[in-house]
């Protein structure tokens, strides 16, 4: 990865829980944030992947940053207890936390299965609601932030995504309770809605190939964006620059949600 993430002092010294770090997204927000000064526990479905990809940002650690890996199913309750418990006895303190896993899945209305539409849910919807349930009372009378990872297809239509679309939309809106209910108790939680992101999860839609010109064109700023640039924002959300925000969702897609 080549990008040089946006500094927020105020970061330094934290400690911030990831989800589905092992690559794409979740990767670039380690990178985000161990560039910052900031101790991350990052947990993925895939344990080997993560404990690669945490070796290997270990070179990119600022500050005395640490980053300590972890095989999580975000499905599961007690692996987000378990991700919260390491942070509070590796580092003494959880302030920040990132529902990032997530999975994709073409299908039908008519033809997706209630098995494909309950995992979608599980993931995403679940992930995001078990993270928070286990973020907060780690995160103590301090506070801290959360952020949940959604899509802009919780806003627009597009083909064979229903089940996928349908469990963003669900993220995108459990957003704002979770505001709602955590805000007096010093917890900011707000979500990013990517556009197309250049990662497995985008090249897998089109086997493999990389996205075809004619979706690249209907994006206003003409390119499809890097993991980084959601990390930018999400460190921005994690951050005191954004200490008068949650419940918010916020868009970063090169104004694809416009065409
Ligand atoms: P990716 O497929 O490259 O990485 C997802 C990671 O999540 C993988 O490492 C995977 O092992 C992990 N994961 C999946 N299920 C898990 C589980 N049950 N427990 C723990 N970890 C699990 O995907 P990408 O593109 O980095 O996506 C990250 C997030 O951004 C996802 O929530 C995705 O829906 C969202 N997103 C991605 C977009 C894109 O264009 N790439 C667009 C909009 C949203």
């Amino acid at each position: 990865m080549t990008y040089e993430p946006t500094v927020f002092a105020d970061m330094a010294g934290r400690t911030v829980a990831v989800t589905g770090a092992a690559r794409g997204i979740g990767e670039a927000h380690v990178l985000a944030l161990v560039r910052n000064g900031v101790n991350v526990v990052a947990g993925d479905l895939d344990e080997e992947a993560m404990a690669d990809t945490a070796k290997r940002l270990g070179e990119e650690c600022r500050g005395g940053a640490t980053i300590v890996p972890m095989g999580i199913d975000v499905t599961r309750a007690e692996d987000h207890h378990a991700l919260a418990q390491h942070a509070l006895e590796r580092f003494g303190t959880l302030d920040g936390w990132i529902n990032n896993a997530g999975r994709y899945a073409l299908g039908d209305v008519l033809e997706t299965s209630g098995a494909e539409f309950t995992r979608m849910h599980e993931v995403h919807v679940l992930g995001a609601s078990f993270g928070v349930q286990a973020a907060v009372p780690a995160m103590g009378k301090s506070g801290g932030a959360i952020v949940n990872v959604a899509s802009i297809a919780a806003y627009v239509v597009r083909a064979r995504s229903g089940a996928y679309s349908a469990s963003k939309a669900a993220v995108e809106h459990l957003t704002k309770f979770q505001a709602v209910e955590l805000g007096p108790r010093g917890v900011r939680v707000n979500a990013v809605a990517p556009g197309m992101i250049d990662t497995d999860m985008l090249s897998s839609l089109n086997g493999g190939n990389g996205m075809p010109q004619s979706a690249v064109e209907s994006v206003p700023l003409r390119r499809i964006g890097t993991p980084g640039e959601v990390s930018d924002t999400v460190l921005f959300l994690l951050s005191d620059a954004s200490r008068f925000v949650t419940g918010h969702t916020l868009v970063v897609d090169g104004g694809g949600r416009h065409r």
